[in-house]
C-alpha cells in the first residue's frame, strides 16, 4: 500500500511539486518467507514522518512510502523529485540516522530551481551512495 503523508503544493517557484520516495521495503529480515519486524526502510520512513512533523516543508514537500526503487543492494533509498527538476536516487542510507540529513538535502533540492545537489553542498549521509541523477522532463507549457 503506498500512502502519502502530506498533501502536495505548488512550491514557492510555481512550478514544482516535490516528492519526497522512502523505500519501505529496503533493510528487510525474512524468516519463513516473512518480513521480520519493522524493516529498515519502516524504520527510516517513521523518523523521517516524525521530524516532517515540524518540518517547513511539510506541505510542499511530501514524503510518500513506496515499495521499492530497484536498488534493493543499496539500502536504504530515498528519491527526490518535482516537475522541471533533476530526479535524485540516494543509497546505502543508515535506517536509524539518516532522517535529519535526507530533510537537510530535501531543503536544499527545494531550494535549488534545477534540484542540483552538488556533493560539496550535501550532508554528510548524502555525499556517498548517490545511485542516480535523472534529467527533468520539460515542463508543460
Ligand atoms: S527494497 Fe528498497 S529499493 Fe528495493
Amino acid at each position: 500500500m503506498t500512502t502519502t503523508a502530506n498533501i502536495p503544493t505548488t512550491s514557492c517557484f510555481g512550478v514544482a511539486d516535490h516528492t519526497l520516495f522512502v523505500c519501505k521495503t529496503c533493510a528487510t529480515i525474512w524468516q519463513d518467507g516473512k518480513p521480520l519486524g519493522e524493516s529498515g526502510g519502516q524504520q527510516l520512513l517513521h523518523q523521517l514522518q516524525h521530524l516532517a512533523q515540524d518540518w517547513d516543508l511539510r506541505d510542499e514537500f511530501p514524503i510518500q512510502e513506496v515499495e521499492c526503487m530497484s536498488a534493493c543492494n543499496r539500502s536504504c533509498v530515498v528519491a527526490f523529485a518535482a516537475k522541471g527538476k533533476l530526479t535524485y536516487l540516494f543509497g546505502d542510507l543508515a535506517s536509524d540516522s539518516s532522517a535529519s540529513a535526507v530533510l537537510e538535502c530535501a531543503n536544499q533540492y527545494y531550494a535549488k530551481p534545477s534540484g542540483l545537489l552538488p556533493w560539496s553542498e550535501r550532508p554528510e549521509a548524502l555525499k556517498k551512495g548517490i545511485l542516480a541523477k535523472i534529467p527533468p522532463l520539460p515542463l508543460s507549457q
